[in-house]
């Protein structure tokens, strides 16, 4: 349609699609779409996470809206997790797989985990958490090693050590079904993958900056998945294996 006086056309040539113009669009997201139907575990995890001095890892309530979504569309039951930190994301999933569902959830530290622990036992649903301490490599490994989880899980998501996401797609190759979907998190790192190489950013934003876009184009490359990039939160991509 064409511009009439003020009255701007909101897609034209001129434009992208993409939708995060703004900070206040994102709170109009979240106070319209997502805090109302927040579950109140979640938001109680939500708000002590707030208040922890590493808080910022966690990832926002519009994720995990996503993620809960996605797997009751997929009836996923077995997931794993590759970086729990308090656990706002294993506490979706684990509100989102049925009963009988289990999420293994891995983190190099159990003392993160224990803050959220006592929130994701009063949202009933302990039982379906199994939580691995340690390096999540070696807990691949150990799970593969064990041929009962050969491609036995619906789902995985992984949200740690950026420089290691090459590593761990492989792994989890080996361990998610085909049909199944593979989610990485962060993997636009505040756009900073399109930013010009001379922008100035500290060593570990360079670092993660290098290997965000190198996993992005193996990704990209990979027939064994179907991928779709979502500029959700800090970049999401999901991978729908398919061999
Ligand atoms: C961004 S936080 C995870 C946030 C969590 N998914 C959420 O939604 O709240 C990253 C976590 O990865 C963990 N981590 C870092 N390196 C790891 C590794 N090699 N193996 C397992 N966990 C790791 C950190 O301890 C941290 O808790």
């Amino acid at each position: 349609m064409a511009s009439n006086g003020d009255v701007k056309d909101i897609h034209n040539s001129e434009s992208t699609k993409t939708l995060l113009k703004s900070d206040a669009l994102y709170e109009y997201m979240l106070k319209t779409m997502v805090y109302p139907r927040e579950n109140e575990f979640l938001r109680e995890l939500r708000l002590i996470t707030k208040e922890h001095t590493y808080g910022f890892m966690s990832s926002p309530p519009d994720e995990g809206q996503l993620l809960s979504l996605l797997l009751k569309v997929m009836g996923a039951k077995n997931t794993i997790e590759v970086g729990v930190f308090t656990g706002c994301s294993v506490l979706a999933t684990a509100l989102a797989i049925p009963d009988d569902g289990k999420v293994v959830a891995i983190d190099v530290s159990r003392e993160y985990f224990n803050l959220g622990l006592p929130v994701i036992k009063k949202a009933g649903v302990a039982h379906k958490v199994d939580f691995r301490e340690g390096p999540a490599g070696p807990i691949l490994d150990g799970l593969i090693a064990d041929e009962e989880h050969e491609a036995s899980f619906d789902f995985a998501f992984v949200d740690a050590d950026k420089p290691n996401y090459g590593k761990y797609h492989e792994q989890l190759l080996r361990l998610v079904r085909v049909g199944g979907v593979l989610a990485y998190d962060n993997t636009l790192w505040g756009g900073s993958v399109a930013m010009p190489d001379d922008t100035p950013l500290t060593e570990d934003d360079i670092d993660v900056r290098d290997a965000m876009r190198e996993f992005n184009a193996r990704i990209a490359a990979d027939a064994r998945v179907e991928p779709v990039q979502l500029p959700i939160a800090d970049g999401i991509t999901l991978c729908r294996r398919i061999a």
